[in-house]
């Protein structure tokens, strides 16, 4: 009988490696691109897409700094305390993005398909945590498009559109109300939005 008690973190840890096949993906996880280890990182960066999300699948989150010039994708760090194919797969998408310097539209196309392509086999119990780096990049682009007043090209997932003008959604109003905004102005200088007159009885 083994003494020895392996941590319940460090087993599925070692447990969800082992759903990843090929060499390749192996050396994302062991070695993994562009993940920030120092909060520095992020300052010296100074990104202009950030992307904070969490996985309702697992409870673990994942957060994504891009910085974007001429509407190319120039560099995109990221940080995760998800599973073995959650680091991976954050690895494989952001050098997908640097090495090609991808324009800001064509990321946002994305899919978690193709996150899947390069990881191999997976198990299907790991899927969500490839979903949760596609879905901190389109957090991160949505908010430099927020950031550069591009509103008409945000794309808003499994939310209700107040504003159509610059894609206002109640997702947002919530987390604006959840962060201290207490009434309509103090909303939109939180969220850096002006809220059209017409929309304003709606929120
Ligand atoms: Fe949470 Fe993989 S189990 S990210």
């Amino acid at each position: 009988m083994s003494l020895i008690t392996i941590h319940p973190d460090v087993k599925a840890k070692v447990d969800s490696m082992k759903t990843i096949m090929s060499s390749d993906v192996k050396q994302h996880f062991f070695n993994p691109k562009n993940l920030v280890r120092d909060e520095k990182e992020i300052e010296e960066l100074k990104p202009n897409g950030i992307g904070i999300i969490g996985s309702a699948g697992c409870g673990d989150n994942m957060s994504m700094w891009l910085k974007i010039e001429d509407e190319k994708i120039k560099q995109c760090k990221w940080q995760t305390f998800g599973c073995g194919s959650a680091v991976a797969s954050s690895s494989i998408l952001s050098v997908m993005l640097t090495d090609n310097q991808v324009k800001v539209d064509d990321a946002m196309k994305i899919t978690t398909e193709d996150i899947l392509n390069k990881l191999g086999a997976v198990n299907a119990k790991k899927v969500h945590c490839s979903i949760l780096c596609i879905k901190a990049l389109r957090e991160a682009i949505n908010d430099y498009y927020k950031k550069t007043k591009q509103y008409d090209k945000i794309v808003v997932e499994g939310a209700r559109i107040i504003d159509n003008n610059i894609k206002l959604t109640d997702k947002q109003i919530e987390e604006g109300v959840l962060n201290g905004a207490r009434d309509l102005n103090s909303l939109q200088v939180l969220l850096n939005i002006e809220i059209s007159e017409e929309s304003k009885n709606k929120v």
